[in-house]
């Protein structure tokens, strides 16, 4: 455990803004995590306790302040191994300071496939279950089998299977907070140490998203490999999203609504070309980034915060790295957005990723 002071946390946010954390501690384990629960650095579930702010690749944050009061607990829990096996599935555990990616490549490489529609999505093993990641057809909770934790409050160490998760929509246990004893959430308290993977013995392409379904129409091949949708999501991710390393960004900035039926009859009624599409439950999703860029936002600027040019869903950092964007221009960008949705559409824009 590596403890540091006033350190500042430009590199470590994909959005690449400039502000500075009070106290950073940095793991390499999970006893180093049951060990930071129990040292002076933290003081447990006490009235005096400091908030922990649990930093991965820090891809799906945005810190709204100049200085992060919070202990930022940086996970770098490194390793990836073949844990178990049974007659369907290869278990594959993963530390959480792994970058996601890598998993992905290292899978494939061992031709194992069932990883490859998340190829490219930012972020730490250990973050992905919190906002259950997902692209093209495929999430974590598709492929999840379990997950080891620290609870901070106990400085004890527990597993979690699938089914206890509350996996939802970039929604998990992890992003809730109990506001009483016995309530769902985890947040704040359980710090994910190490999880596992069940990937399919008898893999399946799955190319239910229109734009997979385009290139394999446009390739002629009858039965894609994995590495070959491995490398369509990589092109389509790069040809839409913008890469952090070049232009400051948290990926999508909003969820995608949800609305009832008749509301979406409503809006379509309104404006035919909207983009939906029903979901198993009855309820209709619709595209927001459609609903920002109908609004006139994409490719717009305000202040040094930007929507960008190809998929209004992201905001970006029109600033330099001497002069960044900061936090609050990124959330008057946002909350601007949310105001021009809402009086066209009547629909209330969430953030998806983290605001501190
Ligand atoms: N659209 C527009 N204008 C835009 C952006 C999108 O009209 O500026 C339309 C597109 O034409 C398309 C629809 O909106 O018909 C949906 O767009 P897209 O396929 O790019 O996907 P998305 O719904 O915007 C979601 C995830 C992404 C994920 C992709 C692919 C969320 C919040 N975002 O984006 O995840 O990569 O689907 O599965 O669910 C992330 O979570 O950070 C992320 C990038």
């Amino acid at each position: 455990m590596l403890v540091e002071k006033n350190i500042p946390l430009q590199d470590l946010n994909t959005f690449g803004i400039a502000a500075r954390a009070d106290l950073l501690v940095r793991v390499r384990s999970a006893q180093q995590v049951c060990d930071f629960a129990t040292s002076p650095c933290y003081s447990g579930p006490h009235a005096q306790a400091r908030p922990v702010l649990v930093l991965g690749g820090g891809s799906n944050l945005v810190l709204s302040g100049d200085v992060v009061h919070a202990v930022v607990l940086k996970m770098e829990i490194p390793g990836m191994a073949l844990v178990h096996e049974t007659a369907q599935h290869r278990i594959v555990q993963a530390g959480a300071g792994v970058r996601w990616h890598d998993l992905v490549v290292w899978t494939l490489q061992q031709g194992w496939g069932g990883l490859e529609n998340m190829a490219l999505i930012p972020g730490t093993v250990g973050a992905a279950p919190v906002q259950n990641i997902g692209a093209y057809g495929v999430e974590l909770q598709d492929r999840f089998h379990s997950l080891d934790a620290v609870d901070l409050h106990t400085g004890r160490a527990f597993t979690l299977q699938a089914d206890q998760c509350a996996f939802g929509y970039r929604d998990s246990v992890f992003k809730h907070r109990a506001a009483h004893a016995g309530d769902l959430g985890l947040a704040g308290r359980a710090v994910i140490t190490q999880v596992r993977l069940a990937l399919p013995k008898q893999w399946q392409p799955e190319l239910g998203y229109l734009e997979l379904q385009r290139r394999v129409e446009a390739s002629g091949l009858a039965a894609p490999s994995a590495q070959q949708i491995f490398d369509w999501v990589c092109a389509i991710r790069r040809a839409k999203l913008p890469d952090p390393a070049l232009v400051g960004n948290a990926g999508s900035f909003f969820k995608n609504p949800t609305v009832t039926e008749e509301q979406c009859r409503d809006i379509i009624a309104r404006e035919p070309k909207i983009v939906h599409y029903p979901m198993p439950d009855g309820s209709i999703k619709l595209a927001a980034g459609w609903l920002i860029d109908a609004c006139g936002w994409k490719g717009k600027t305000l202040g040094r915060a930007g929507v960008y040019e190809q998929q209004a869903l992201v905001l970006v950092n029109r600033g330099t790295r001497a002069n960044s964007v900061t936090g609050g221009e990124v959330m008057t960008l946002a909350r601007a957005i949310q105001t021009s949705v809402y009086e066209r559409f009547g629909i209330r824009l969430e953030p998806e990723p983290v605001v501190v």
